[in-house]
């Protein structure tokens, strides 16, 4: 404990305890893996920054989660959600969903896509006429959780024109959460938490129930569809089909079936969005500070898509899979998610598992007492696997590096159901917005959004940069840009 607090001074207070991983290791020249015990804040860990042993854990064998997923996750999933079930559950609702994250599936997707960052592209518009100063997270949220919404739900949100009750009570959620590594004092001791957290529980439980009645209802006129709330009914009455019944009698939901359909669209809307946004948020950073990346993208647009930025968005709809012509924003990207990798998977062994040092051989001790964290970002930022791995620099995945060592989206079977939504979507939103705009982190002026009313701590005290990024990750569920990105965005001058 006393040594992790001796590496966590010399980082900004509020940084995410998971990019405090590697640097632990290499202050006490630990090698890639290592016990962490911080009782008593937490369970003893087992901190793991090899690629052999993380696919020991991850595709080998594939662990159990570890119980403080569900404990992170309770709050904006439910018992029995996708992220932290296991076994049969686990099995039975990740087959339901796979079609929905099918690449035919997500190409037809799309068109809605593009029509959620169009109205993206007017909210940047008014910000750049405006010149303000403003956080690009909370946009790029409502972008991304507005996009959630047509896949899980087949509902547009219009979070992003219009205050959206679902939308407000998951934001509101999160800030009654005290989350992963770095609780607040104050947060746990408030009374009010607990009960703010099941009155808003018991809000969007009761607006998912009214949109699963409405599916039921409308079944048979619209047919089947994709969306994970029809994936969702479709399973159960498979199983209703099977048990001899006509499902033309399914009038109403039983309540075990309903409750597990609500906590995966819950997760499915949560794990849908933020992730994303975040990513998004940093890409525009490292764009904006690699100037020559960012003259390389907007040439490869101007190729595949012609040098009117606005209309890029017709383009997609007639033909989507130009998205597959833009490799080198794919890069960029990828060495977005290296450099901030927002989440990790984190497993637990069990009695009489060990894991073998894979140079030596030698036994170590993960049973069920160890939190086994495969550290993500640790993993981005390893000089052993990357040389120069705080440097920005996409060209790299095209050079020999060890494929494993790129973990943001877990590996094995538990790997991000979603990632292949995600990387369509940020594609769409760079290539809609990277040559109308240019993007100005604004971090020297977060004095200015003090009391801005929107649950930031403008803190401007102490250490204000990590790995040279004033960008760095806090924790808030998954890791996020502090302080929500402030920003400017101007319009760009051809
Ligand atoms: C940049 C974007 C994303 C990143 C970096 C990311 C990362 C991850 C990671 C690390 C895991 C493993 C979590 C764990 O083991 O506890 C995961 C699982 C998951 N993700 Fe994502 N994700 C992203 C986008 C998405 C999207 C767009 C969706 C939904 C459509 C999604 C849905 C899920 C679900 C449901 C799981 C659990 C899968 C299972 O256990 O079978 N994610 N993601």
């Amino acid at each position: 404990m006393a040594s992790f607090y001796e590496v966590a001074k010399q980082h900004p207070k509020r940084a995410a305890a998971q990019t405090l991983m590697h640097p632990v290791a290499e202050k006490y020249d630990l090698g890639d893996y290592f016990y962490l015990d911080v009782w008593p804040f937490g369970w003893p860990m087992l901190i793991i920054l090899n690629t052999d042993m993380m696919n020991e854990i991850e595709v080998k064998t594939s662990l159990p989660k570890h119980p403080a997923t569900d404990q992170v996750i309770r709050h904006t999933g439910g018992p029995g959600n996708l992220v932290s079930a296991e076994g049969q559950t686990w099995k039975r609702w990740r087959s339901a969903f796979n079609p929905g994250f099918s690449a035919s599936h997500l190409m037809t997707l799309v068109p809605a896509i593009v029509d959620q960052c169009s109205i993206f592209c007017n909210t940047l518009t008014r910000h750049a006429e405006r010149q303000d100063l403003f956080r690009m997270d909370p946009e790029t949220t409502k972008l991304t959780i507005d996009i959630i919404g047509k896949v899980a739900l087949d509902l547009d949100f219009r979070s992003q024109k219009e205050p959206n009750e679902l939308v407000d009570t998951f934001v509101n959620q999160l800030r009654w959460m005290n989350i992963g590594v770095q609780p607040s004092i104050q947060s746990f001791l408030d009374f009010r938490a607990p009960i703010m957290r099941r009155y808003n529980t018991w809000k969007m439980d009761r607006y998912i129930t009214k949109r699963l009645t409405e599916r039921v209802a409308t079944r048979t006129s619209r047919g089947k569809g994709k969306a994970v709330i029809d994936l969702a009914l479709e399973s159960y009455l498979k199983d209703v089909q099977n048990s001899g019944q006509s499902v033309d009698d399914v009038k109403t939901l039983p309540k075990d079936f309903t409750e597990a359909a609500i906590s995966n669209l819950k997760v499915f809307i949560f794990a849908g969005h933020d992730t994303t946004s975040a990513t998004i948020c940093y890409t525009y950073y490292y764009l904006s500070r690699n100037p020559t990346v960012l003259a390389k993208v907007r040439r490869e647009l101007d190729e595949v898509f012609g040098t009117d930025p606005t209309a890029v968005g017709e383009h997609l709809k007639r033909d989507a899979y130009l998205l597959n012509k833009l490799e080198y924003l794919l890069l960029v990207i990828r060495e977005v998610l290296r450099l901030q990798t927002p989440a990790s998977s984190i497993r637990t062994g069990y009695k009489g598992f060990v894991l073998r040092d894979p140079r030596t051989g030698e036994a170590i001790p993960a049973d069920d007492n160890f939190l086994i964290y495969p550290t993500g970002v640790g993993f981005g930022r390893s000089k052993q696997y990357w040389g120069d791995a705080d440097v920005f620099r996409p060209e790299r995945f095209l050079e020999t590096y060890n494929k494993d060592a790129w973990l943001p989206f877990s590996r094995g079977i538990r790997n991000c159901i979603g990632q292949e939504l995600a990387m369509i979507e940020m594609r769409i939103i760079l290539a809609m917005t990277l040559r109308s705009f240019d993007f100005h982190e604004a971090f020297d002026e977060l004095e200015k959004l003090k009391g801005d009313g929107s649950g930031y701590p403008s803190d401007t005290t102490g250490v204000q940069e990590q790995f040279g990024e004033p960008a760095y990750q806090v924790q808030v569920l998954t890791a996020k840009p502090r302080e929500g990105m402030p920003c400017r965005v101007s319009l760009r001058k051809q």
